[in-house]
């Protein structure tokens, strides 16, 4: 495995790749990786010739300062482990090269799924993932590229993107790899205090029970119904939204025609944990 850090020695890298006629497969990561990135990585590498991961923790998509600051770093112990797993290459830059303007996201217009929850609660966040993506895509140049629907409003978001881009890119989403109690696995999970880890598994206990009650109550009921249970925890629920799984506009009315998913944002203690279930 190659570790990239220069622009122009992972422009190369690509050239070459290409010109020989490779398939390149692309994950982009905040590092930190966990077994969650590593199912991105195994996919990405039966799918393609060459499997290409970067790690950059992305400035412009912390709308907390703290959270930017505290998001957890762990470089060489991500190398060892994509070596490990055989990663052609894996790029990581530095900020300068990537914002050599300074901290600066493109304004987008994803077709109003940036105005949804996520979007909602953490403004400028999607400008900065477009803004980081674009820019990834333009060096990389992938032919696949894999996106977790831990992150689904995210995955909808780029293939928002690459549709209005005309990119000849396809992205392939993964299904959300869960610890053996049930919580999402998440860079963030290691900032959990003791208490708040033994409490987080909780949260895919209620979205199961949440997918169970939707079958025999309405969309506001069910909404009611989480928000309760929610509060019956240690936790201190942001959001719970039920949304159409490809337009990601709140569903209000069950339509049965129509794939369906909750979503929800946390807080255990100053920790935020996103995580959805397909409802329907
Ligand atoms: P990061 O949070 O590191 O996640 C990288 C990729 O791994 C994303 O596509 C995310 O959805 C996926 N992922 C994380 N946890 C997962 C899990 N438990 N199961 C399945 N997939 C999981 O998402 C980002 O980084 C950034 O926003 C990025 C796209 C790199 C842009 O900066």
């Amino acid at each position: 495995m190659i570790v990239l850090n220069a622009l122009k020695e992972t422009e190369e890298w690509v050239a070459k790749a290409k010109s020989k006629g490779k398939i390149i497969g692309f994950v982009p990561t905040m590092g930190a990786l966990h077994d969650g990135h590593m199912s991105l990585v195994e996919r990405a590498e039966k799918e393609n010739d060459m499997t290409i991961v970067s790690i950059f923790v992305n400035p412009t998509q912390f709308n907390n300062p703290d959270d930017l600051k505290k998001y957890p770093r762990t470089e060489e112990a991500d190398i060892e482990l994509l070596k490990k797993a055989a990663v052609d290459a894996v790029f990581i830059p530095d900020e300068k090269s990537l914002y050599p303007n300074g901290q600066q996201s493109e304004h987008f217009d994803f077709n109003g799924i940036e105005n949804q929850m996520e979007g909602k609660f953490r403004p400028g966040h999607f400008d900065g993932v477009g803004t980081i993506v674009k820019k990834l895509f333009e060096i990389i140049q992938p032919d696949r590229v894999y996106f977790g629907e831990k992150d689904f409003q995210q995955l909808r978001i780029i293939q928002q993107m690459v549709a209005s881009l005309k990119l000849p890119i396809q992205i392939v989403p993964v299904p959300i790899k869960r610890e053996s109690d049930g919580l999402a696995m998440s860079s963030r999970n290691a900032r959990l205090t003791k208490e708040m880890r033994k409490e987080a598994p909780i949260i895919y206990k209620i979205l199961k029970e949440a997918r169970k009650y939707y079958q025999n109550h309405s969309v506001s009921e069910t909404k009611k119904w989480v928000q309760h249970r929610i509060e019956q925890t240690g936790l201190k629920l942001e959001y719970f939204e039920i949304a159409d799984e490809n337009t990601l506009l709140p569903v209000v009315r069950k339509t049965p025609s129509r794939a369906v998913r909750g979503f929800l944002a946390v807080f255990a203690g100053e920790i935020r944990l996103i995580d959805n279930i397909r409802l329907n």
